[in-house]
């Protein structure tokens, strides 16, 4: 069964439109220098992140967790003219990293910085999103989705990422993180505010549209 996935993930990216030569530039950066290296969103994941962005062309886009900049820049490919990504991240080294390989682009003057916990940043913003991306501590996703919730305009996007963690959300017996992200996609499910799919892409997206 795995090899048969294996088999077509590759048939998928063989299939799958080109990125930037940096943004591949870092990937390889990060399978060379890093151990957490699936934190990375990866090829295709990316390639559906940049899709979703040209399809909403946000104005702007929220990201919570930078890590080494590479969903940041996928969504921005798609911003509309005079658009940004807000990217937050808590790490000061992955954060240099991030910031000197959009330095490359020409996105660096669209893409926002911000160092810090991201449940005391969020709510110094002053934007309303027409996009954001969840992508950072796990038992703080329920927590991130209600902070967020009120800035991101009608009609716009909730994109959390990890929402199947390798499968451990059907563990009788849960972790904390597994147990957080289930919390996390029942409380979507049951918030009759929003439309909601779950796709099975990589580690799971769950993709949430506000009435
Ligand atoms: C999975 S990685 C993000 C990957 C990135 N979005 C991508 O797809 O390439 C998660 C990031 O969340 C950050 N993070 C964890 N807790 C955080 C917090 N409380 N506030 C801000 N960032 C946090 C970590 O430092 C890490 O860089």
């Amino acid at each position: 069964m795995n090899e048969i996935k294996n088999k077509l993930t590759e048939y998928a990216e063989s299939f799958t439109s080109d990125e930037s030569k940096v943004l591949s530039e870092l990937r390889e950066h990060c399978y060379a220098h890093y151990e957490d290296k699936a934190m990375l969103s990866g090829f295709v994941q990316g390639r559906i992140l940049a899709m979703f962005s040209k399809m909403i062309r946000p104005r702007v886009v929220l990201e919570i967790g930078t890590y080494l900049g590479y969903s940041a820049l996928c969504f921005a490919e798609g911003l509309a003219d005079g658009g940004k990504v807000i990217t937050l991240d808590i790490d000061e080294e992955t954060n240099k990293v991030a910031r000197s390989f959009v330095e490359k682009t020409d996105y660096k003057d669209r893409i926002e910085f911000h160092l810090g916990n991201a449940i005391e940043i969020i709510p110094t913003l002053p934007e309303t999103f027409d996009l954001v991306f969840i992508d950072a501590d796990k038992p703080n996703y329920s927590n991130y989705y209600n902070l967020v919730f009120g800035k991101v305009r009608p009609g716009g996007f909730i994109i959390a990422d990890n929402v199947l963690w390798s499968g451990k959300v059907l563990e009788a017996v849960k972790d904390e993180d597994t147990q957080a992200l289930h919390d996390f996609n029942q409380m979507v499910l049951a918030d009759d505010r929003v439309s909601n799919v779950m796709l099975p892409i990589r580690d799971g997206l769950m993709v949430v549209c506000k009435n």
